[in-house]
């Protein structure tokens, strides 16, 4: 089998893991590495054995050997970061949240498709080995219809107005960092967006929001209960209730266990994953890139806009604004 050769953009703390998850694949090679800040490639690629390193990304794009970008820079760069790729005829797997918007999220969706490219956000939980059973044991009727979900993904991190969790110029906020998994876990679960959404915000001084829950109502009386936030710890659990039985999730984002209760049975589940379980997303994609796939069933361009309408909303009604460049749209 060809191996597939990865570069990654934005030399950070993702990029990181990613590196680590990648190595376990033996039919991939990270090929390069690029960044916009001097001399930090070049030791991203010193400390992760990668061959070559560059100080800008259109020198990443340039570099033929390339097949395929992951965007691993933060949420404001992400639509222009993708764009960059995908004119340079590189197939693209950009960081969560995909855009700041559903119209950017859209117009790479198009150039995607104009261009040939396979597009995908990567939301790593839907390709884990649990969330994956986990869909399998709601397919195969265990807990009856889905009626009902609740997540949480909440942790306490420190008041940095510079790092990415605060910072409103790097479109920071716990909504777009760790609400859209629980908003991506609703729309996998009901297969559709929300008809009603109720929501609040808790805002920091910086300007993004700090806590948000959020109700999402659907037809026959459906409903999700989300929550996140980076100013306390929380359980960071899923619930799926079903009309014959019930799903806990502990840590559903990374998901590595499970419990299913249905009548007087529970069965618990234990998948571990390989290495540190960013491998699966590449799997996806690399099994996509070789049958000529544009975009991935699990995690479909279709439903990550769909999912951009869904926070558009939702920051529309608890009024979280970023700055008017980051929502444009580059045309030329
Ligand atoms: N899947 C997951 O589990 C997971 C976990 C954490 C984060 N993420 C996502 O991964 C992405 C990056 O997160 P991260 O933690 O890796 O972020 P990070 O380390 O703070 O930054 C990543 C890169 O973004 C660029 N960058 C950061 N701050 C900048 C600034 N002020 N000005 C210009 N460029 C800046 C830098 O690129 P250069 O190297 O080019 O300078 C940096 O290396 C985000 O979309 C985040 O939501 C995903």
């Amino acid at each position: 089998m060809k191996k597939i050769n990865w570069g990654i953009i934005g030399c950070g703390g993702i990029a990181a893991k990613f590196t680590t998850g990648l190595a376990s694949l033996e039919d991939a090679t990270l090929i390069a590495v690029g960044s916009r800040t001097p001399g930090k490639a070049k030791a991203f690629a010193h400390t992760y054995n990668v061959s070559t390193s560059y100080d800008s990304y259109e020198d990443l794009l340039a570099d033929d050997r390339v097949d395929v970008v992951y965007v691993a820079t933060t949420h404001n760069f992400h639509y222009e970061n993708v764009l960059q790729c995908l004119l340079a005829g590189k197939h693209v797997l950009c960081e969560k949240v995909f855009t700041i918007n559903a119209k950017q999220a859209h117009h790479l969706q198009q150039v995607a498709i104009e261009k040939k490219l396979f597009l995908m956000e990567a939301m790593w939980t839907r390709f884990l080995p649990a969330t994956k059973e986990i869909m399998k044991v709601i397919a195969d009727g265990v807990i009856g219809e889905v009626k009902f979900m609740e997540a949480d993904f909440s942790f306490k991190t420190a008041m940095d107005p510079e790092g990415r969790f605060y910072n409103r110029a790097l479109a920071g906020g716990s909504l777009m960092d760790l609400g859209i998994y629980t908003v991506s876990y609703a729309s996998m679960l009901f297969g559709r967006q929300p008809a009603t959404i109720k929501t609040n915000a808790c805002m920091t001084p910086t300007g993004v929001d700090e806590r948000n829950t959020h109700i999402f109502e659907y037809p026959d009386g459906k409903a999700a209960l989300l929550t996140s936030s980076f100013a306390y710890y929380a359980r960071t659990q899923a619930l799926i209730a079903g009309t014959k039985g019930h799903i806990e999730i502990p840590a559903f984002f990374h998901a590595q266990t499970f419990m299913v209760k249905a009548g007087d049975k529970t069965i618990h589940y234990e998948l571990p994953f390989e290495s540190n379980g960013m491998g699966y997303e590449a799997m996806e994609v690399m099994d996509c890139i070789r049958t000529g796939r544009l975009q991935s069933d699990i995690m479909s361009m279709d439903e990550t806009v769909a999912i951009m309408e869904t926070m558009d909303a939702i920051r529309k009604e608890y009024g979280l604004v970023y700055p008017e460049h980051m929502e444009r749209i580059i045309t030329s």
